[in-house]
């Protein structure tokens, strides 16, 4: 602004409409796990040992509340703590503070429900209570924060008469929850509780570090108290972890550890079902984005270039990052979004490249010793022959595939020959060789980034081909692991079968 500008100024006062601006904070892509999480991170950094919550089902009336032992507020605290956008992101936040947008406890709680009451008390203070009621913010289309809970509902609020400090979230008109719902509609009773599963295990997972600790922190679920899953096996003697490293951003550091998971054959079946987390093994591999020991992010390659892929399920890399990397990681309000800076890129990328070799070495290794133990030579499409002195790269003949084509009827076998000839002749030795020591970032894995239905189109093959020269099921399934690029494909093998 001109200095002109600045002693006359000329402007109008734009403010948001209430009523429109209400609804539009009820759009922020959560759905009812990352909204919970989102006011447990407030609990935690308001101090909470214990985190009770509540679910209670009454068809369109059903309620759910979050209460803590945290310090708790004031009532003129909790006056702001309401207000939408209650701290700038700009400001320092404390090393332990896990919010950072002054949104969370409205964001969330309007994308899941219509009535959001907090009732709260801090050390030697009575109990405080304030409502936000969207119809009633539309009707008048005003800010206006009620002082008391809506009518029938003060007995929700109940639990902090117990304890000296805490405060108790309650959501009511759960509008995208059970929506308009009779109390005795059995399906969205089942689906409620289904929710309530699907809450738990989130919650198990994000704040998993916090549940281990002893003494720490407490989720109650009703009666029954979540137990942390952590991602990276700690009890399993066979997780391997690769050395840590040190990333230097801005004068801070980001830690990274990278974690090779056990392949299914050492750990039990039971073991193995737990760490598929919540999404599947495949989906789980990636890195575990946290800050402040709280995960953001479970399992996600980050736009590195790479792919979600069956032989790099057994790769999870930590990354710890400080609340003050926050814009430059750019988090976004729902915590579950997190993007490197560009200046960190190479390495991290560096670094899951090294993990997902690592992590598809142990079905290399699984295949060798399958081979080891059948008696069966480790089978690779290609050979490494000399030839005159000179190195000369020739398709196995004794490959099944090569094999079964090589058996095809008389008539086909110039066509064919000639063929593994022409192939075997033109290998763009060079052009691989130039193209390698460029960029040896752009060099894929076998089937990298293929759908696996594809990958299984050529396994089919192979697994008829072996079936016809007289191997039992089992047996092909076992050979094909042995053969080069399938032994990263070991849970696609499964799937073979006449
Ligand atoms: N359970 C709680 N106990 C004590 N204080 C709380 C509690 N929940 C919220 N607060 C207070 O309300 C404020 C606003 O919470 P809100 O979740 O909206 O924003 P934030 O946590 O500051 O940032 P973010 O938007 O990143 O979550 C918090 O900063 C905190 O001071
Ligand atoms: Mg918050």
């Amino acid at each position: 602004m001109s200095a002109d500008e600045i002693s006359n100024p000329m402007y109008d006062i734009a403010e948001p409409l209430a009523s429109s601006m209400v609804e539009s904070l009820r759009s922020f892509g959560y759905n009812i796990q990352t909204a919970i999480a989102d006011l447990v991170d407030n609990s935690i950094s308001a101090g909470a040992k214990n985190v009770w919550l509540n679910f209670c089902w009454d068809g369109a009336d059903s309620h759910i509340s979050i209460r803590d032992d945290g310090q708790g507020m004031t009532e003129a605290q909790l006056i702001v703590a309401m207000r939408p956008g209650s701290q700038s992101p700009l400001m320092i936040r404390e090393v332990k503070d896990l919010g950072r947008f002054g949104l969370g406890l409205k964001t969330a709680s309007f994308s899941q429900c219509r009535r959001l009451t907090v009732a709260s008390r801090s050390e030697n203070h009575d109990v405080v209570t304030r409502r936000w009621d969207l119809d009633y913010i539309n009707q008048v289309d005003e800010w206006r924060l009620l002082h008391s809970p809506a009518e029938g509902s003060a007995e929700k609020l109940n639990g902090l008469e117990c304890i000296n400090h805490g405060t108790i979230v309650l959501w009511e008109c759960l509008d995208r929850v059970v929506g308009e719902t009779k109390h005795n509609d059995q399906k969205a009773q089942d689906d409620f509780l289904e929710t309530v599963e699907i809450v738990e295990n989130h919650l198990a997972m994000v704040f998993h570090r916090f549940l281990e600790k002893r003494d720490y922190l407490k989720i109650w679920i009703g009666q029954h108290r979540i137990e942390p899953w952590n991602p990276f096996l700690p009890d399993a003697q066979t997780t391997q972890s690769l050395p840590v490293e040190l990333l230097f951003f801005k004068g801070e550091v980001v830690t990274v550890r990278p974690y090779i998971l056990p392949h299914h054959s050492k750990i039990t079946q039971e073991t193995h079902n737990i760490a598929s987390g919540v999404n599947g093994w495949n989906a789980q591999q990636g890195f575990y984005v946290y800050r402040n020991e709280r995960l953001l992010v479970a399992g996600d390659w980050l736009s590195l270039g790479y792919h979600k892929e069956e032989h790099y399920k057994l790769a999870r890399i930590q990354v710890d990052l400080p609340n003050s990397m926050d814009s430059d990681w750019n988090i976004d309000v729902k915590k579950s979004r997190a993007r490197p800076p560009v200046s960190l890129k190479a390495e991290l990328k560096r670094i899951a490249r090294l993990t997902r070799h690592r992590a598809a070495e142990i079905y290399r290794h699984r295949g060798k010793v399958l081979a080891r133990e059948n008696a069966d030579k480790y089978v690779f499409p290609w050979d490494r022959k000399l030839r005159r002195g000179n190195v000369f790269y020739a398709v196995n003949q004794e490959h099944p595939l090569v094999e079964e084509v090589l058996n095809f009827p008389a008539i086909y076998q110039p066509t064919i020959r000639a063929l593994l000839r022409l192939l075997e002749e033109t290998v763009p030795v060079q052009q691989i060789w130039i193209d390698n020591s460029t960029e040896p970032e752009k060099q894929t894995q076998p089937f990298d980034g293929t759908p696996s239905e594809e990958v299984m189109e050529v396994m089919i093959q192979i697994y008829h081909a072996l079936r016809k020269s007289g191997m039992t099921e089992e047996q092909a399934r076992d050979r094909i692991l042995t053969m080069e690029p399938f032994q990263h494909f070991e849970v696609l093998t499964q799937n073979l079968s006449d």
